[in-house]
């Protein structure tokens, strides 16, 4: 790999675990609660679809992080899939799409 290529992925590695710390562990169950609940109610509870599509990391690897965090804000005008800004900071959006591709839920 080439170096810039590695200082790169340092600098997005030190990126995430900026954003992990800043959001405290309560919010962070807050947030996994309303992955599995609210989300869940549209896109199944294990993320593999319903009225939504699958979140999974295989069904979301050719889309851009900040696609998938713009979706979660903003939501999809004209679909089912609502806007989360009132209730979500860019950080914890950003946070719950880390979560989606890493597919540990
Ligand atoms: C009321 C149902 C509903 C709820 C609740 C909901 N979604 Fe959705 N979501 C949808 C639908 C329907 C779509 C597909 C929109 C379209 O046709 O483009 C979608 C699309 C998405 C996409 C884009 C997927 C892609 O492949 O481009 C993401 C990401 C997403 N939702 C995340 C979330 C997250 C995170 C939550 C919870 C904070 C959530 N959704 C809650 C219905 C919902």
């Amino acid at each position: 790999m080439k170096p810039s290529i590695l200082s790169a992925l340092s600098l997005l590695v030190s990126c995430w675990a900026a954003a992990d710390s800043s959001i405290s562990p309560s919010r962070q169950q807050y947030l996994n609660n309303l992955l599995i609940q609210d989300c869940g109610s549209c896109h199944g509870l294990t993320m593999k679809g319903g009225l939504g599509p699958a979140l999974l990391p295989t069904s979301l690897k050719n889309k851009p992080a900040a696609f998938i965090t713009a979706t979660i804000l903003d939501g999809r005008p004209g679909t089912a899939m609502p806007a989360w800004r009132p209730l979500l900071s860019d950080q914890e959006a950003a946070w719950l799409t880390a979560r989606l591709l890493s597919g540990d839920l």
